[in-house]
């Protein structure tokens, strides 16, 4: 199995490339199921989850061409609508084809996701979501079966809770529904943006884009047609992680690529702790500090604290002058980077969903395991700044989320190496 060989305490120099979001792909991938045309994406992250999606769409009958950065969708051809446990297993976020496939082929099957690293991550505000919209739910041997027969109908949604994953299902159900659908309480995040308008180009129109409340109208069971290629947006988890790698590291490094108001907070949070930067259009440049301050954060919904910036920020916190309080808000299992940080020298103790984080003079490297996707990238970013070699085990995680990260810390002069154990 794949490690990664870290030698820690290098001062970082240069510019890294932000790739496309991930988690704006894996919507705009499934909502391509919408289309009997075929359909082009770009700027694509080069990283596991995309493919799974794209695997799972193949599997459904759909014409999927995928070179790196680029995928031409054709769904014209989906000839089943059964979304396999071995897929949805992999990845939770399979559960995005679920509104689609319903919407365009009135039936699906989705195996349920299963377990999860990070917390329980339930599924009911998104089955919610399509039987408000008329379909009929059941549970049959561990998958989510979806009927409506005579299409789905436009409806008012009210999600008692925000979610960012729930939201997308009733934006891609509500597409081709008849009617309009309002979505309230709808997740804000750049990624449902970006699928908004993508569904207005499509020919289905989103209305109160950006806000909480989505005004879907519908096209009547006409499939959407989306001309024009669609560009994926900066990864604005990825560009966060680079600047806590900058921040820890006490490193100039400029990111190129980058949505600015997307990394907003990031920037917000290191500024306080006393990080200085350059901002351009679409770079930013972190200066190097020589001394941290500690900071408070609480995770929420955007445009707040992401949680997919959580376990980033206390591996910087370490190394801070000062103490640290990160509350976790979103998943109440998403510590698991605590007790691996420690493993480095790093004081945290935990109470509950609120972590304080006691500045500690030096992390020392060690052999540490990634859990999951960001408390990975945590540890990455630790072992940057620790003492001696950190070995970093089960690394594909990381793999499922960040693209090509050996090459573009590499390249800021950064000693990383890719081993096999
Ligand atoms: C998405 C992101 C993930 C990020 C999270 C929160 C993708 C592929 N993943 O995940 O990286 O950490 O948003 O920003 O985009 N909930 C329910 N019932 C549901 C759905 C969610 O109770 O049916 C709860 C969750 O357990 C969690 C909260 O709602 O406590 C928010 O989750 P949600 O926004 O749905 O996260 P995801 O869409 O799974």
């Amino acid at each position: 199995m794949d490690f990664l060989e870290i030698e820690g305490g290098c001062k970082l120099n240069g510019n890294v490339t932000i790739s496309g979001a991930k988690n704006s792909a894996l919507a705009v991938i499934a909502a391509t199921i919408l289309s009997d045309k075929e359909v082009t994406l770009t700027n694509l992250p080069n990283v596991v989850d995309i493919r799974t999606l794209l695997k799972l769409l193949t599997m459904l009958g759909a014409k999927v061409e995928h070179n790196d950065t680029v995928a031409k969708i054709d769904c014209s051809t989906i000839s089943s609508t059964r979304a396999v446990y071995e897929i949805v297993a992999q990845m939770r976020a399979s559960i995005l084809v679920l509104g689609p496939l319903l919407s365009r082929f009135k039936h699906c099957e989705v195996s349920l996701p299963g377990g999860c690293a990070i917390g329980q991550r339930p599924i009911d505000l998104h089955i919610k979501a399509v039987e408000v919209l008329g379909a009929e739910v059941t549970l049959e041997q561990g998958y989510v079966v979806a009927k409506a027969e005579n299409g789905l109908k436009g409806n008012k949604i009210m999600f008692d809770k925000i979610t960012v994953g729930g939201t997308e299902n009733a934006l891609m159900a509500a597409a081709m529904a008849d009617g309009v659908t309002e979505i309230v309480n709808a997740a804000k995040e750049p990624e449902i943006v970006q699928l908004s308008e993508m569904l207005n180009m499509g020919g289905a129109k989103v209305e109160g884009i950006g806000t909480g409340r989505l005004k879907v109208h519908g096209t009547n069971g006409k499939p959407l047609d989306f001309s024009e290629p669609v560009e994926i947006i900066p990864d604005r988890i990825e560009a966060g992680t680079y600047l806590c790698v900058g921040a820890i590291t006490n490193s100039e490094i400029t990111l190129d690529k980058v949505n600015v108001e997307h990394i907003q907070t990031s920037i917000e949070k290191l500024e306080a702790m006393g990080c200085e930067f350059d901002i351009k259009n679409d770079s930013v440049t972190i200066k190097p500090v020589a001394e941290l301050k500690g900071v408070n954060i609480v995770t929420t919904e955007y445009p707040g604290f992401p949680t997919d910036m959580q376990a980033q920020f206390m591996a910087v916190a370490t190394l801070a002058s000062e103490d640290s309080l990160i509350e976790e808000r979103l998943f109440e299992n998403r510590f698991m980077h605590v007790s691996e940080l420690n493993r480095l020298g790093a004081d945290i103790w935990l109470k509950g969903n609120v972590a304080a984080v006691r500045p500690v003079k030096e992390l020392i490297g060690a052999e540490v395991m990634a859990t999951d996707l960001r408390a990975s990238s945590a540890l990455v970013i630790a072992a940057l700044a620790a003492k001696g070699t950190t070995k970093i085990r089960r690394i594909y995680h990381l793999d499922r989320g960040y693209d090509r990260l050996e090459e573009k810390l590499s390249n800021i002069g950064a000693k990383i190496v890719r081993k096999k154990s």
